[in-house]
């Protein structure tokens, strides 16, 4: 069987661009691949994180992963910083990166612009990343479009490892979802949504009550052509309401263009917020049972030991490789 892994950073509220890019996939994939699906705290603090906030989200995103669907018989679902051997990891691949090719990372170029102190590990995140996928002998990363530079330089450091060491590393592929790999933001169609951007009415969470959504929906910029019809360059605003509708309706866009031919976009926003609502209903509720029982602390408790059980294997051949340490079987 072949694995996956997958990372959410718990810096904030998860959003429907985390979703529609990330977690939906994860459930479709569920069932195919050894899974191992993390909540990658040690990436959240690359930028000033609130400690209690931080704890906070992350056990929130532990219950959104199972309340999605994510079934902890099938997947395993643990918390990077309970997995000691990726920081470790992570170190060696620092090692094995270079500084220029970690400045070109549209990542880091986005999050460090303008700021007076930029921690050096937001400028080290891709190496501590490559090593969460490698740990794992990860053959496909589910993930969304901004994250394929960071599959590329995980792919780089692999081969760059394999050629350098010893041939140890399998060489992850990238899986981007058709329909939604990019939702934008609401407030600015042209700016990727994000779970930390400070203008909260750029983003839906998975947690926003009805009223909210259709609050958010109904202000989301578009333009004043009044046709619904996709057209990136010229109308992001409806390009990515339309991109969200057919990911979640799992409906083509030309048969939504189709539908609302002669409708303004009164009708179209409200049930864009409707498809939204109905389909984050069931993930609340599910949510909110989870949130108030101890089976999250169980199944964190069982995954962190089945994969600090795998990726302690795979730090020892790394090791090994590298020369580190002593030699151990
Ligand atoms: N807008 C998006 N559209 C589609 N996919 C997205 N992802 C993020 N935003 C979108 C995918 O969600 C997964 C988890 O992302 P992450 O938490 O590791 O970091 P990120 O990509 O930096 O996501 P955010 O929401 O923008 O977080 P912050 O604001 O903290 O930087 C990834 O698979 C990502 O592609």
């Amino acid at each position: 069987m072949k694995t996956i892994f997958s990372g959410i950073q718990p810096s904030g509220s998860v959003t429907l661009g985390n979703y529609i890019g990330a977690l939906k996939q994860f459930v479709e994939l569920q069932d195919e691949y050894n899974c191992y699906f993390c909540i990658v705290d040690q990436h959240a603090i690359t930028v000033p994180q609130d400690r209690l906030a931080l704890r906070k989200n992350i056990r929130s995103l532990a219950a959104l992963y199972i309340a999605v669907g994510i079934d902890p018989k099938k997947a395993t679902l643990f918390i990077q910083s309970e997995v000691p051997a990726h920081a470790q990891a992570g170190w060696m691949m620092q090692c094995l990166a270079y500084i220029g090719e970690l400045e070109r990372m549209t990542q880091f170029k986005d999050k460090s612009k303008g700021k007076d102190a930029v921690s050096a590990g937001l400028l080290t995140y891709p190496p501590l990343m490559a090593a969460d996928i490698l740990l794992y002998q990860s053959d496909l990363v589910p993930v969304g479009d901004d994250q394929k530079q960071h599959l590329e330089i995980t792919r780089d450091l692999a081969e760059r490892f394999n050629k350098k060491y010893n041939d140890i590393f399998t060489i992850p592929e990238i899986r981007i979802p058709k329909v939604g790999a990019r939702i934008m933001s609401l407030a600015e169609p042209t700016k990727k949504m994000s779970k930390s951007d400070p203008n909260t009415k750029g983003f839906i969470t998975l947690l926003d009550e009805p009223k909210q959504i259709e609050k958010k929906i109904k202000s989301a910029v578009t333009d004043s052509e009044g046709i619904v019809k996709y057209d990136k360059e010229n109308k992001p605003g409806i390009s990515n309401l339309l991109s969200i509708y057919s990911n979640l309706n799992n409906e083509s866009v030309e048969d939504i263009e189709a539908r609302y031919a002669g409708k303004g976009y009164g009708d179209f926003k409200a049930d864009v917020a409707d498809v939204i609502i109905h389909t984050l209903a069931p993930i609340q509720e599910k949510y909110h049972q989870l949130m108030n029982s101890t089976l999250l602390d169980d199944i964190l408790d069982e995954g962190a030991a089945k994969a600090n059980a795998q990726a302690n294997k795979m730090l020892k051949k790394m090791e090994n490789a590298m020369g580190l340490g002593r030699k151990r079987k």
